[in-house]
């Protein structure tokens, strides 16, 4: 069922109860469900939002649409965490409900001041013609759940962006609070401001100048820019709407890239001789990656796995979008590395060998190995003909493929079925997580990274090994 633009944007309070039941049984039903990814129990989740540290615990909240899978009047839902694994619901919902937001809180940062987490926002409001407003908001949320709205916006509209201004990420750079926020200029091409918090105030920013990082220029709206130091060298993640594939190639409706610069300069909002820009995954879908340095330094992101303007096949059971894990990033000879924190291992229960195997929970973690001039196949989610997501690990040509044609139901296929990326001729690892509907695979510990989703049959359960010399351990994951 689709929404109307007025079912989307209809107060929550007008939403009743049956209509809600209905939907969350809906949701309930559906064979895809995932056991440790974060998604909704229904309607729509997109970016994570406000990953932070706060009062002993991980915090992260998420973009979300309750009423089906549309995106409509978004929220953001409080998850927190003592591990980076286990995320917990905490029934906390941040209403868009003031003027400055009255058609969606928008994607945002958080970080602890004082007593509080700073919550930074953009207010979506839509006036009387449907025009879009933006505001960059901010308010202090306790640990009660309780939200005080700042009640004037933090930084107005710059008269150089159009109505395309968003998604403000506050870090700390030596001693002092900066913020870079998503914007499109008035000839439509995407760029990133950045702003300064005057002595210290999360209320009082001051614009510093449009952040250079030899942007391309090719893009018409950049969303959801991070930047996070690792080796105290600036990496910037964002995702470049429109970017020209001759710039860079990528598969998806909208790309999530990196750039990995020198070093910061603060003044003159410059990422100092920044790197090409780069893919910063493979797969079919990752989103809005969201990153930021935690208290002790280690850069963690998160990705929305999932996209816009893309139709899913749980969107028939009213619901829509998952969290990838968490991923520490660091830098090894200047290649930026994305890798599960330490404590996924904990999820794994007893060490099979790799091996054919008819039926599995679809739940599992598999290590394996690849030599050098080699060539492998085998078929995840696989059906009793060997039919599923199909990976080729191709050390001698160089390269890796996989395939999702045949696992289960179709869709996005306007953007092809296959995904590959170069590797080196030499050994080789893959740690793959499976579960259920999500698959994220991390090529040597994370120097390339392939995320997405499958929605296979009921019987895509197992394991196909149809070529080479692969080898490797199965372990079966338990949340
Ligand atoms: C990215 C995005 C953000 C925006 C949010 C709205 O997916 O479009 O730019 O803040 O989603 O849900």
């Amino acid at each position: 069922m689709s929404l109307t633009t007025e079912q989307r944007y209809k107060p929550y309070s007008e939403w009743t109860e049956e209509e809600i039941n209905k939907i969350k049984a809906n949701a309930a039903s559906s064979p895809w469900h995932t056991t440790f990814h974060v998604e909704p129990h229904y309607g729509l989740l997109n970016d994570p939002n406000g990953f932070s540290y706060f009062k002993g615990k991980w915090q992260l909240f998420y973009q979300y649409f309750p009423f089906g899978a549309a995106h409509g009047l978004k929220s953001w839902v409080q998850t927190e965490s003592t591990d980076l694994i286990h995320f917990k619901e905490t029934g906390t919902i941040l209403y868009p409900d003031t003027p400055l937001d009255s058609h969606g809180m928008y994607s945002g940062s958080a970080m602890q001041f004082g007593d509080k987490l700073f919550i930074f926002y953009t207010g979506n409001v839509r006036d009387k013609n449907w025009e879009r407003q933006t505001y960059q908001n901010g308010g202090l949320l306790d640990s009660n759940g309780h939200l005080e709205k700042v009640p004037q916006t933090l930084i107005a509209k710059p008269d150089d962006v159009t109505e395309h201004f968003r998604d403000p990420q506050i870090f700390f750079y030596k001693g002092e609070y900066y913020a870079i926020i998503g914007a499109q200029s008035l000839d439509k091409k995407g760029f990133i401001k950045l702003y300064k918090a005057a002595s210290n105030s999360y209320k009082d920013w001051t614009f510093v100048g449009d952040l250079d990082f030899e942007n391309d220029g090719t893009s018409y709206m950049i969303e959801c820019p991070n930047l996070v130091f690792i080796d105290d060298k600036p990496v910037l993640l964002y995702c470049p709407q429109g970017l020209d594939k001759k710039v860079i190639d990528y598969g998806n409706i909208y790309p999530n890239m990196y750039k990995i610069g020198q070093a910061f300069d603060t003044e003159n909002a410059v990422i100092i001789d920044p790197s090409e820009i780069q893919n910063l995954d493979y797969g079919f879908e990752v989103y809005a990656t969201q990153a930021f340095n935690a208290p002790n330094g280690r850069a963690l992101s998160i990705s929305w796995i999932g996209l816009p303007d893309v139709e899913y096949p749980t969107d028939k059971y009213d619901y829509q979008g998952a969290m990838s894990l968490v991923k520490e990033l660091t830098l090894k000879d200047g290649k930026l590395y994305q890798y599960p924190v330490e404590a996924i291992t904990s999820l794994r229960q007893d060490e099979e060998s790799f091996e054919n195997k008819t039926r599995t929970s679809n739940s599992y973690e598999l290590e394996l190995q690849f030599d050098k001039d080699s060539r492998s196949e085998f078929v995840l989610f696989s059906d009793q003909d060997g039919k599923g997501l199909t990976v080729i690990v191709d050390t001698a040509k160089g390269n890796i493929t996989i395939d999702r044609s045949q696992a289960g139901e179709q869709y996005a296929l306007d953007f092809g079925t296959s995904r590959s990326c170069p590797i080196e001729n030499a050994p080789t690892t893959a740690n793959i997580f499976i579960d259920k509907s999500v698959f994220e695979i991390f090529i040597n510990k994370g120097e390339k990274v392939f995320t997405g989703r499958v929605f296979p049959r009921e019987d895509q359960t197992g394991i196909t090994i149809k070529d080479g010399q692969v080898s490797g351990k199965y372990f079966e994951l338990k949340y």
